[in-house]
């Protein structure tokens, strides 16, 4: 068959996962309560009443999870460390038991030839920090600087690729303005002052990881959304220009320019947001420890937005597409706004590298009479953004990697278990895993580079 898409050698393939979605354990080594186990328990917040007390059981079975890795043949694994388990309380001495699982987990890797990418932080919090103001609190910058130096001195002997923080985005809006997501709160104004010490604490984090991890390459990773106007209206291009200020631009301009987004800012101060119309909590010197430089930029893409002004001028969002061609998360499926991300943060900030760390697709697929999971539209969804991809490379964008979200079904946060983004089923009640077709597929496109145009199943069907 004539490959239509090659991949560059050395383009690195991987999976994607985080510690409070598929370890569990959580009372296990002396791991602390963190702000999602806590959350999990208030009634209505998650959507099937669950938790991630077992999740998919990757504490006591990361070592055959390995092996799935190593069956898929992938270069990369991107997991988080739980810093509850690290510092149970959020502050003082490391918990031996939670870093030695983390350095028998890097080695394990190593022996299976797949590189560790460590994310610091992927949302799980210590409780106790929390209760001291979370990341609304200045002190919990210098807390997580702290915390990275003891992770990255345990191990940054073998981990070469960090990455500081997964989506601040996410961390300020929807846990601290949307309450949707831990902590829980509702405060724009409030949400502001995370985003900034969540950016801050990066920059820390960066320095501590380098001090201590010769040769490391160090990013942070945001998930991006290409915004686009219902209409060619001059409200509703207005309304796409506040969504990507608040979206995009208010992380990748402090990062990369040193400064927040002007607009943006004014934005923000119109509609009563800031303490006035400076940011108080922007103290001198921030915003130049925020923009040290970055090895590398993580992007996350799932979807774009498309949004018109209601009737206060602000964006809302609005769906225009069948229903057909959206997820289980009701977004849209849209590759395009990959390959037009990629060149757009390329031209507009000119990251050294970058990483797709994560891109996937919740359906809900599980396994028919035979045993076998046909996950055709997860399939379909990863070739596409898997071909904008290799367009955006075309176009000279420094794409090295790409992540797959997620290796197994895990604990899709508020949405509980009813979301399933794997390469794997996951049977929740016997932790069994199958492979779904989409995973013998990433299978052959990891061992061949080569995204084709033609075959919609898999050829192969080697049992892992
Ligand atoms: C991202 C998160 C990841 C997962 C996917 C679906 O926002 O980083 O943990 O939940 O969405």
């Amino acid at each position: 068959m004539k490959p239509l898409r090659d991949f560059p050698d050395g383009f690195l393939w991987g999976v994607a996962t985080s510690a409070q979605q598929i370890e569990g354990g959580i009372h296990d080594g002396g791991r602390g309560e963190s702000i999602w186990d806590r959350f999990a328990r208030a009634p209505g917040r998650i959507e099937d009443g669950s938790d991630a007390a077992v999740a998919c059981d990757h504490f006591h079975l990361w070592r055959e999870d390995i092996e799935r890795m190593r069956w898929l043949g992938v270069g990369a694994y991107r997991f988080s460390v739980a810093w509850p388990r690290v510092q149970p309380k959020g502050r003082g001495p490391a918990n031996a038991a939670g870093l030695d699982f983390y350095d028998a987990l890097v080695d394990g890797l190593l022996e299976a030839g797949i590189r560790p990418f460590v994310t610091l932080y992927h949302w799980d919090l210590p409780q106790a920090l929390q209760e001291r103001g979370g990341w609304a609190a200045r002190d919990t910058v210098s807390a997580f600087a702290d915390y990275a130096a003891l992770v990255s001195r345990r191990l940054g002997d073998r981990v070469r690729d960090w990455t500081t923080h997964n989506e601040p985005w996410c961390i300020a809006t929807l846990g601290h303005e949307q309450g949707h997501h831990a902590p829980g709160r509702c405060d724009p104004a409030e949400s502001l002052r995370v985003a900034h010490h969540v950016l801050l604490s990066h920059g820390r984090a960066a320095q501590a990881v380098r001090r201590n991890a010769a040769g490391a390459q160090v990013g942070i990773v945001l998930n991006l959304t290409p915004v686009a106007p219902a209409t060619p209206t001059e409200a509703d291009r207005d309304a796409a220009r506040q969504a990507d200020g608040m979206l995009n631009r208010w992380y990748l301009d402090p990062l990369f320019r040193g400064r927040y987004p002007e607009d943006a800012v004014a934005d923000r101060a119109r509609q009563g947001h800031l303490d006035g119309p400076q940011m108080p909590f922007v103290k001198p010197g921030d915003l130049a420890e925020i923009a040290t430089p970055l090895d590398f930029l993580g992007v996350n893409y799932y979807s774009r937005a498309v949004v018109r002004a209601g009737d206060d001028g602000q964006p809302v969002g609005v769906q225009v597409v069948p229903a057909e061609q959206l997820t289980d998360m009701g977004w849209e499926v849209h590759p395009q706004g990959l390959h037009d991300l990629l060149v757009r943060v390329d031209r507009d900030y000119a990251p050294a590298k970058i990483f797709i760390t994560e891109n996937g697709a919740a359906y809900a697929d599980g396994p028919d009479a035979t045993g076998q999971v046909h996950d055709a539209r997860r399939i379909e969804f990863l070739r596409g953004h898997l071909q904008a991809a290799q367009r955006a490379l075309g176009d000279g964008v420094p794409v090295v990697g790409y992540f797959t979200w997620s290796l197994l079904d895990n604990f899709e946060w508020a949405h509980g278990y009813t979301r399933r983004f794997g390469l794997y089923w996951v049977d929740f009640v016997t932790q069994q895993r199958i492979p779904k077709h989409s995973a013998y597929w990433y299978r052959d496109v990891v061992a061949s580079g080569v995204v084709d145009d033609a075959t919609l199943e898999p050829s192969a069907r080697r049992s892992p």
